[in-house]
């Protein structure tokens, strides 16, 4: 495996797998028109077929050749982009991005990161690139480069070091397709800052239903129980919050910031589970603003599905 952008770029034209770096999580990345390369991702991962990946670009403008974005897409991309927004619009007839990529939808997901190393990447790559997050399927995404390189690291002919992830759980994922915005899963972008924008969300998906939301997700091999109010029970490890929950080492946040709490999430889950504790407990978090992707992670990491 080699590190650095021109070998990534020479492994991405090879069809080849590379490490990415992006402010959400690392990704495990490839060419989204090479139908070769992107089947790769799918065994590297063992992830399912039918869970499409995102195409990631480098800029707002190469937006219009793959999706086909209303006013309501159009403004979320100004506003966000690049940054940890994902937006699945119907897919442009003819575009690069392969079926295998897009598991056979007629629309698409698309995203600007704002990782300075994944805009080069892109950039000089010069088209989409399908990029899920590095983990194994079903296990906590990757925030820092040995975590990424521990999970899939064996499948990638290159890799690129980013440093730590500083947002740390996956992009906001809306769909906007037939008129209606919905959010498919909660990110850093929160519900209150798209609906400042463009409206009340719709309440149901109405079938837009992310595929990948319906499978175990975020899982350390230790059993996740959230809301833990009673403390850690024996054997367990608690992940706090706030001032004075559980000892600091083990803390989401010390001072109960839901950022910091985000940016700590996968890595402190990877941690704990490294010492194979009976259990992991989580403080309670509360919903507001990025608490919404936070909860949703640990419901899920817990063995909640849907
Ligand atoms: O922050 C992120 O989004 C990271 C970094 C690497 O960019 N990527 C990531 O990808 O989280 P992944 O594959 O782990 O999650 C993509 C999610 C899945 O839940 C998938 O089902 C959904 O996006 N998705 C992709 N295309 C879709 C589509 N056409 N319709 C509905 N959901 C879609
Ligand atoms: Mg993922």
């Amino acid at each position: 495996m080699t590190e650095g952008p021109d070998a990534a770029v020479a492994a991405l034209r090879a069809g080849q797998l590379v490490i990415l770096p992006t402010e959400t999580v690392y990704g495990l990345a490839a060419d989204a028109g090479n139908a070769d390369a992107v089947a790769r991702i799918f065994e590297a991962k063992g992830r399912p077929r039918f869970n499409p990946l995102i195409a990631h670009i480098a800029d707002v403008g190469a937006a219009g050749a793959i999706a086909v974005f209303d006013d309501a897409a159009r403004k979320l991309a100004t506003a966000f982009w690049p940054g940890p927004l994902t937006i699945v619009a119907p897919v442009r007839p003819g575009d690069r991005v392969c079926d295998l990529a897009r598991a056979g939808l007629d629309s698409v997901a698309v995203r600007v990161p704002g990782h300075p190393l994944a805009r080069a990447l892109l950039r000089a790559f010069g088209g989409p690139v399908v990029a899920p997050s590095a983990n194994r399927s079903g296990r906590p995404s990757p925030t820092t480069f040995a975590d990424a390189v521990e999970e899939t690291g064996a499948s990638a002919a290159a890799a690129l070091d980013g440093g730590p992830c500083s947002v740390g759980v996956e992009s906001t994922v809306v769909s906007v397709l037939g008129g209606r915005v919905a959010l498919l899963r909660p990110g850093a972008v929160t519900r209150d800052q798209i609906e400042a924008l463009v409206g009340p969300l719709e309440t149901s998906d109405h079938g837009h239903r992310s595929p990948g939301r319906l499978t175990t997700h975020y899982a350390p091999d230790a059993p996740v129980r959230i809301d833990a109010l009673d403390g850690p029970r024996p054997g367990e490890i608690l992940l706090g919050f706030g001032p004075g929950v559980g000892e600091a080492r083990w803390s989401l946040s010390v001072s109960g910031d839901p950022r910091e709490a985000a940016a700590n999430l996968f890595r402190l889950l990877r941690e704990a589970d490294r010492e194979h504790p009976a259990g992991i407990a989580v403080a309670s978090v509360p919903m507001a603003g990025l608490g919404e992707a936070i909860n949703d992670r640990l419901r899920r990491a817990a063995g909640f599905v849907g």
